[in-house]
């Protein structure tokens, strides 16, 4: 996979804002042949410290809204600011996505990319919690870090070295996310597919040098990448 859009980004940047393995690459190949119109008015649901909704205000020319719990969207507001956003093209939330106070079929689409494992792991989440605030016809464009085949009654050495099971209980495999995203009548899932990007994003990752990137490090150079994979899954509301 060649990530033109994702390596237009000074590195010291998107290693200061990244909270995993490489966003921008998993967010190129997740839009690759993606239907979003340009000008479309998109939520980034779970944009961290903002670095993918900036890729999808400026590469894609979407009207976004960067949308996190755990961090500051003044914090993330300012930064778009530096990155030469305004507020016409970028706007920073802070919101709970269980609790989204969006008007209704406010949105053209949603993208999310290694976030939804946190909140999206109940079949009742996307009709309940998310679908409301998406236009009938709209997509939803979600990248979960996964596991290539769910393991967790037998987890490998490789793992434990850096994760506990409580932490690896939010990766699964496309099975289960077939299951989970299956269980909404209000959207069709149009495809959930094993992605290219693995241990590139991963290897990006453990080249930062803050705490949680270092702590991964165990795990992802004893060869854990093997084990996992990253499961994009588009849906279209209905
Ligand atoms: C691993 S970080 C990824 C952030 C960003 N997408 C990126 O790749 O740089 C996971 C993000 O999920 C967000 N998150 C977790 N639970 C959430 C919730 N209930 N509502 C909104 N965001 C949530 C966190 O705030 C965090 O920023």
């Amino acid at each position: 996979m060649q990530y033109e859009k994702a390596l237009k980004y000074n590195i010291e940047i998107v290693n200061q804002k990244i909270m995993g393995p490489n966003p921008l690459k998993l967010e190129e190949e997740l839009l690759k042949d993606h239907c979003i119109a340009p000008g479309a008015t998109v939520m980034d649901l779970g944009s961290g410290q903002g670095i993918t909704s900036v890729l999808l205000a400026k590469e894609y020319g979407f009207k976004v809204y960067a949308t996190d719990l755990w961090s500051e969207a003044e914090e993330n507001q300012k930064f778009f600011a530096e990155m030469g956003l305004t507020e016409k093209e970028i706007i920073a939330v802070k919101a709970d996505a269980t609790d989204l106070k969006y008007e209704k079929e406010f949105f053209d689409a949603v993208v999310s990319t290694d976030s939804y494992n946190y909140f999206g792991r109940d079949g009742s989440y996307l009709d309940e919690k998310l679908l409301p605030f998406v236009k009938s016809g709209g997509y939803l464009y979600i990248v979960v870090p996964g596991m290539k085949k769910d393991c967790h009654d037998h987890l490998p050495e490789e793992l434990l070295l850096s994760w506990t099971p409580e932490q690896l209980d939010y990766i699964h495999d496309i099975t289960y996310w077939k299951n989970i995203v299956s269980q909404s009548k209000d959207c069709e899932l149009i495809s959930i597919y094993e992605m290219e990007s693995n241990e590139e994003c991963w290897n990006d990752w453990i080249r930062c040098e803050n705490t949680y990137a270092v702590s991964d490090r165990k795990a992802i150079e004893a060869g854990a990448c093997k084990y996992l994979n990253f499961i994009a899954i588009v849906l279209k509301k209905k």
